[in-house]
């Protein structure tokens, strides 16, 4: 842990143990630089309390890059309740709300909004005692609701600019995109994408989910163990992260990777090992940038749903210069986004 810690470069890490249900409550604030830490509370179980403070600070980090790659007054945090295996959710209210009683605590210096495990609803139960430092609460409750719209919208943008780099054709009609997750963000995704006359394919291990979308949209099911090696044009990891590295990336079958899922490369090194392969990669927390920014935008920028769908699309121009860049300078498109977000941040004064 002391070395995870020290290594990682960010600013502050909060760890609360929540004694009445064994959950660990931990807030990762990576910077504040360009403006209050903001980032999504992740809800599940991990294995340990390590393995817990390693994700917050890998996706805390993951939000800095995000917000500043698109010039965005924001700085990154993240936060991971990780509860325990047998957790009953009867508990899940009072938890959440001494969880806000936290944030509110910390006094803006952390904001947040939902990510893998939490919802909406999760977000309103938050803001009972952590408002007004949540977003996405539910529209009852006076938010812009949940963030998957949003970060569908900017990946398809982003795929626009994927196809260009690729066919020098923006259009992705015709095209096979395989969409890994058919959740919250890949439901949105596969129907933007069939609307565009995409042949989509798509893999879950949700039951209910397969089904739906093979039985009733008709949709090409891919096996889990076949998603890999499945020959596409872009490949679209919308579930979870750390899928790209050294024994996935030799058997991909695909000549773009552009999906949501935060934390797509297992290490720096499997964006090189992506270029090697002559595979195109859109760095996930540019492609996904689109639900943190069009609800913060939404929320407390006093941005019109108007607006935030041109800022969420904006995206495919970020991409675009990332890919030039990339280009020019003959190096990977992730580090060539981390090379804008770095002068972002070294541009302001601390
Ligand atoms: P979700 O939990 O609603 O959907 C994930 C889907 O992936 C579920 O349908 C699940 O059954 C499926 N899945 C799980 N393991 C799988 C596997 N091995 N193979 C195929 N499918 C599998 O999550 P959501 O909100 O759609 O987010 C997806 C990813 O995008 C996550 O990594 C999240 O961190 C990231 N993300 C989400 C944002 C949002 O606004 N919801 C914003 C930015 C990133
Ligand atoms: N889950 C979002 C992400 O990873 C986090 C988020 C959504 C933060 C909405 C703020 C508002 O980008």
């Amino acid at each position: 842990m002391e070395s995870l810690i020290s290594e990682w470069g960010g600013e502050s890490v909060i760890i609360r143990f929540d004694r009445p249900t064994s959950a660990w409550m931990i807030i990762a604030i990576h910077s504040t630089r360009l403006g209050p830490a903001t980032g999504g509370t992740r809800m599940k179980p991990y294995p340990n309390l390590n393995d817990a403070v390693e994700d917050a600070l890998k996706l805390a980090a993951g939000m800095t890059y995000k917000f500043a790659v698109i010039g965005f007054p924001r700085g990154g945090g993240k936060a991971v309740i990780a509860v325990p295996h047998d957790f009953d959710n009867n508990k899940r209210a009072d938890l959440l709300r001494r969880y806000g009683a936290l944030i509110q605590q910390l006094g803006g210096l952390y904001e947040t909004g939902p990510d893998v495990g939490t919802s909406p609803e999760d977000m309103d139960l938050i803001s009972e005692t952590g408002e007004p430092y949540v977003f996405c609460r539910t529209s009852e409750k006076g938010g812009a609701g949940d963030s998957a719209p949003h970060t569908a919208l900017g990946v398809f943008s982003g795929m626009l600019a994927v196809s260009e780099q690729l066919f020098d054709n923006p259009s992705l009609a015709g095209k096979r995109i395989l969409v890994q997750g058919a959740g919250s963000v890949g439901r949105i995704l596969i129907n933007m994408l069939l609307e565009a006359d995409t042949e989509v394919m798509f893999s879950d291990v949700d039951q209910d989910t397969i089904y739906h979308f093979r039985n009733t949209l008709n949709l090409t099911y891919i096996p889990a163990e076949d998603v890999l090696h499945t020959e596409c044009d872009i490949f679209s990891p919308c579930a979870l992260g750390g899928i790209l590295n050294r024994e996935t990336i030799p058997r991909l079958e695909c000549r773009a990777v552009a999906g949501a899922a935060n934390n797509q490369l297992a290490e720096p090194a499997d964006a090189l090992r992506l270029r090697d392969k002559k595979i195109l990669y859109a760095p996930d927390y540019v492609i996904n940038a689109g639900g943190a920014i069009g609800i913060v935008g939404l929320e407390s920028m006093g941005w019109s749903v108007k607006e935030a769908d041109k800022q969420v699309m904006s995206i495919r121009q970020t991409l675009r210069q990332i890919f030039e860049v990339a280009d020019s300078e003959r190096i990977t498109t992730d580090e060539a986004a981390r090379r804008i977000a770095e002068s972002r941040l070294a541009g302001v004064a601390s």
